[in-house]
């Protein structure tokens, strides 16, 4: 699955923008709360606008602070998936259920120093694991090969019936680092600057799909 993150995208234009890549499989949506991370982007008002502004499910992943109390929202919004860090959530099994209730995916992300393994029993509750592949924050940065070990445990735990989720990486996906990413075994691949510094973005978001379908182990 391709997400392209409307990050990178015109925020003045954000329904053509959405309109641009129709085949994509998610729209991720970078919610940033200047405290977590040091940026500012969009939040609530913005995510129900486009929920009515597009048919593409919503990737929200939120890079804020107190997500037990803010995520909620998104999910109530109508947002396909909601992403919360593991590094700000105080409890999230309860917020994952929350989500769930509320009739959203749950996902959980690392940042690219958090190991995997404390939240393996965590994970039980959520269905997409966002492995971070750079420091939150900002579009356009090197992607970390290292985290790659992340997702391959991830992608171990999945193949052996231990958890059921969609493992999905988000930083530096491109061309040239797409096809690592799926041997990897990485599901879903965000991609900011890949797809919107392209010409034409629907294309951009096709060409990463057939990179990342041949790259994939066969399972
Ligand atoms: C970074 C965001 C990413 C960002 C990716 O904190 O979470 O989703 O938009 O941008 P690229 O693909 O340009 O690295
Ligand atoms: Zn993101």
């Amino acid at each position: 699955m391709i997400a392209p993150s409307i990050l990178s995208a015109d925020f003045a234009r954000l329904a053509e923008e959405a309109a641009a890549v129709s085949g994509a499989d998610w729209l991720h949506v970078d919610v940033m709360d200047a405290h977590f991370v040091p940026n500012l982007t969009i939040g609530l008002p913005v995510v129900k606008s486009l929920l009515r502004a597009t048919d593409i499910p919503l990737d929200c992943h939120l890079m804020i602070e107190d997500p037990d109390r803010w995520a909620i929202g998104y999910a109530e919004a109508g947002a396909y998936n909601v992403t919360v860090h593991a590094e700000a959530a105080a409890d999230p099994v309860q917020l994952a259920k929350n989500l769930r209730a509320a009739g959203a995916k749950a996902g959980l992300s690392l940042k690219p120093g958090t190991p995997i393994e404390p939240y393996v029993d965590v994970l039980k509750h959520y269905d997409t694991l966002l492995v971070m592949s750079v420091e939150p924050g900002f579009g356009g940065q090197k992607f970390m090969a290292d985290v790659l070990d992340k997702a391959r445990t991830a992608r171990r735990l999945v193949d052996t019936g231990h958890l059921r989720l969609v493992v999905e990486i988000d930083g530096g996906i491109n061309a040239d680092t797409i096809e690592q990413a799926a041997e990897a075994g990485v599901d879903c691949f965000v991609a900011g600057s890949a797809v919107y510094d392209a010409t034409d973005p629907g294309q951009a978001v096709a060409r990463l799909r057939a990179q990342a379908a041949q790259a994939s182990p066969a399972r």
